[in-house]
């Protein structure tokens, strides 16, 4: 990746996302775009299709995810599969659809 290039990190908050954010930046990559799921809800296909037509980031992790235990994730099975197939879907399509390199 090349400095200075927009990346976007999603699921900055979250235990994986903030280690990548940290790494990014100690390399020196600076030109990070941040969402918390309040300000993006990344099971919205709407909102993230506007998000990636605005921002159009070069680059995009996916570190967002509903993430549980083994009993949350047993308990709320269809919860669970709902928000994260949406979540990589909807990231995944705007991503091809704006052209992010990787
Ligand atoms: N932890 C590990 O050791 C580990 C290892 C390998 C793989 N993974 C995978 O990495 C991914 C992230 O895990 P994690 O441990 O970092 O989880 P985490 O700490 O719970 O963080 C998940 C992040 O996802 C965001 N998020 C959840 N629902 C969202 C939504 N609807 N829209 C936008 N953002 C949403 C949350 O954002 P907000 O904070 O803004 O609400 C949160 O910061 C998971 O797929 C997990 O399976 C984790």
């Amino acid at each position: 990746m090349i400095l200075g290039e927009k990346i976007y990190v999603a699921g900055h908050n979250g235990m994986v996302g903030s280690a990548i954010v940290r790494r990014l930046r100690a390399e020196g990559y600076e030109n990070l775009v941040l969402r918390s799921s309040k300000e993006l809800d990344l099971r919205r296909q709407t909102e993230v299709e506007s998000f990636f037509q605005q921002e159009r980031p070069d680059y995009v992790f996916l570190a967002a995810a509903k993430v549980g235990g083994i009993l949350a994730n047993n308990t709320y099975r269809a919860e669970f599969l709902y928000d994260n197939l949406m979540i990589q879907n909807n990231v995944i399509e705007a991503a091809y659809q704006n052209e992010v390199k990787n």
